[in-house]
């Protein structure tokens, strides 16, 4: 039967060598991208990779209720072309880092819809396109910076103080907080936080400058080829002793602990219920 993924941040690092992977294992791919010139060059490269064609993408930023409304109905429109056609696999990489504040469209700032709510928004509405079974996997890249930091409940979006690492961190503990609190509602749909160590992608390149940039272009060769990490989030997504595990966080396939903040009981229901108003105005 064949087997559809749904990944997010396709055309760059992670999530372009995830959706190669993938491919490899003749998964069909439904990419979202938010530039339609990259992902032209982008798919061109992963079918040469993969030697398979099976991959299309979906336009749209991920910023923003609306623009993802539009990418999820994309997403809609594109299974439904397909004879049965599911999400097997709903991977969600896109993500970023700024050194500036910037508003979305919603006057949010952009880390946290981005890293955060883009991931609740498109889990929640593309769970009914998934094939409710066992080896259905959601996939959330988070990241070892999610320790060490917490919600800032009274200031989510940072308006009165705006530093990027505490925007960046607070994001990826968002990511931990709502794989708990999503296996904890669904817990038949297998959910893993991933960790993929630090990996020598562009990431640190866009919305920066300055001393950012030129930190990450440093730290950034020490890191591990983005190949590394695409290939451990395939591991755990096609290898069945995953099927009964859920809500859990890994780090290059060993099962970590995550922060003791984010195994606090009272947050990951609290952010979920913030979540809920940011993105349906509850
Ligand atoms: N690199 C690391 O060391 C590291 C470590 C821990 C965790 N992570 C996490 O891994 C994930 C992938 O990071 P990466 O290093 O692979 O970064 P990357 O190379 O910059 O790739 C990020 C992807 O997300 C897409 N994207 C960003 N903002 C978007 C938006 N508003 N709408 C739609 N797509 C958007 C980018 O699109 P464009 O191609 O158009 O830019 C790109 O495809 C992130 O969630 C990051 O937090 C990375």
């Amino acid at each position: 039967m064949q087997k559809y993924a749904v990944v997010t941040g396709s055309t760059d690092g992670i999530g372009l060598e995830t959706c190669i992977e993938l491919m490899k294992k003749d998964v069909y791919i439904i990419a979202v991208a938010r530039n339609k010139e990259k992902a032209e060059i982008k798919k061109k490269e992963m079918m040469t990779q993969s030697s398979t064609d099976k991959i299309e993408f979906v336009f749209g930023n991920l910023d923003s209720t609306k623009s993802r409304d539009h990418i999820i109905k994309e997403i809609k429109k594109a299974l439904s072309n397909k004879e049965n056609a599911k999400i097997d696999y709903l991977v969600h990489v896109a993500g970023g880092i700024s050194s500036y504040y910037i508003n979305t469209p919603e006057a949010y700032e952009q880390t946290f819809a981005v890293n955060h709510l883009a991931v609740f928004h498109l889990t929640i509405e593309l769970l009914p396109l998934m094939r409710h079974e066992k080896s259905d996997r959601i996939l959330v890249t988070s990241s070892s910076s999610h320790y060490r930091t917490r919600i800032h409940w009274k200031d989510v979006m940072l308006k009165k103080h705006y530093l990027s690492l505490t925007a960046y961190k607070q994001s990826k503990l968002a990511n931990v907080l709502f794989v708990r609190e999503f296996a904890v509602r669904y817990p038949d749909t297998p959910i893993f936080a991933i960790d993929p160590g630090l990996v020598n992608t562009n990431i640190g390149f866009k919305n920066t400058k300055g001393i950012e940039s030129f930190i990450w272009r440093h730290r950034a060769l020490k890191g591990a080829h983005p190949k590394k990490p695409a290939s451990e989030m395939v591991e755990i997504m096609t290898n069945p002793i995953y099927d009964t595990q859920t809500g859990l966080y890994y780090k290059h396939g060993k099962l970590k602990k995550s922060s003791h903040y984010s195994r606090n009981p009272k947050h990951a229901p609290r952010l979920w219920s913030l979540s809920e108003k940011l993105v349906y105005h509850k």
